[in-house]
């Protein structure tokens, strides 16, 4: 029998332990708020968002472990992918059963209110392409699939920007966080593009990830800007002129640049630790 806690040799690997325990967290969190009516004044609403939010994250964290398994040169932390993945299924799945009791179980009404609304028909599209990744992740099935595994799996990248427009539609003014999750995904498939075109043994040259994050952040303010110039005719270069200053607090587009100086920092400190060969050029 082998356990989520276990590796390929089916010994206890403490990096899936501790993952395996930590996502069970946020759905605990909102478990015991929910027990002791500490969830606000409508409740079952805040459980549906919390979920929600989680589903987005733990797609992110996913999408994030193949970048920093090769910054970091970290090859275990491949061993958690799946789960993290699963576990953002899971979430979704919870979300959409909560959304489903504040529905009063009417399943009718589930369904018409998904094809009406335009972002729930987004949300649920995302839900489905999640059951097909998570259905075909059992070792039998990546086995069965091959090398057709792989290309089904690419899914996850339209998965996620669909969650993210599903994010953003309905939180109409509250844009910070979504702001930030869409920069920190414009970084994450950058770090694809690039790696795909130039990277060496599976590496990219770390002037290539400063160079990311410098267009990750200008895309995340001139993406926040075109948002509320679109969505409420806010003046762009009033919104601009916010982005990069931080008089109106900590903005999104200063998040993402934080988020890419963090990596940016760890492969330099991982390439200094463990240096490449003389005469090779510094990778992440
Ligand atoms: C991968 C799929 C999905 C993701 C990533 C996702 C994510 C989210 C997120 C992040 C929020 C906002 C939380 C907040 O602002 O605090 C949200 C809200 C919501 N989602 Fe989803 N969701 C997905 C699928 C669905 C589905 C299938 C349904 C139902 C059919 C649904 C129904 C809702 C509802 C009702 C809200 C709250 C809207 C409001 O309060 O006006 N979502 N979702």
């Amino acid at each position: 029998m082998k356990y989520p806690w276990c590796d390929y040799r089916r010994r206890l690997s403490p990096l899936k332990l501790a993952v395996f325990t930590a996502l069970f967290l946020p759905a605990a969190w909102t478990a015991l708020a929910f027990a002791t009516g500490n969830l606000g004044a409508r409740p079952l609403t805040e459980a549906i968002h919390q979920q929600g939010l989680w589903t987005v994250r733990l797609i992110l964290v996913a999408l994030a472990i193949t970048p920093l398994k090769a910054i970091l040169q970290w090859q275990r932390l491949i061993l958690v992918r799946r789960m993290v993945g699963v576990a953002a299924f899971t979430y979704v799945m919870l979300h959409f059963a909560l959304y489903i009791a504040d529905e009063n179980f009417n399943l009718v009404t589930v369904a018409s209110e998904v094809a009406k609304r335009i972002y729930l028909t987004i949300g649920f599209i995302a839900l489905v392409g999640l059951a097909v990744l998570a259905a075909t992740s059992t070792d039998k099935m990546v086995r069965r699939l091959g090398r057709r595994w792989q290309t089904l799996h690419r899914i996850v990248y339209v998965i996620c920007a669909l969650g993210l427009i599903h994010y953003s539609m309905q939180s109409k003014l509250e844009q910070w966080e979504p702001t930030i999750a869409d920069g920190i995904f414009a970084w994450l498939m950058g770090y694809r593009l690039l790696a795909w075109k130039f990277a060496v043994r599976g590496r990219l040259a770390l002037p290539w990830i400063a160079g990311l994050s410098v267009v990750a952040t200008v895309l995340t303010g001139f993406g926040e800007a075109l948002y509320f110039h679109l969505a409420f005719h806010v003046d762009l270069a009033r919104v601009l002129a916010a982005d990069f200053s931080l008089q109106t607090g900590v903005r999104p587009a200063v998040i993402v640049f934080a988020f890419s100086l963090i990596v940016l920092a760890a492969g330099l400190l991982r390439t200094r630790l463990a240096p490449p060969p003389k005469g090779r050029p510094r990778y992440a």
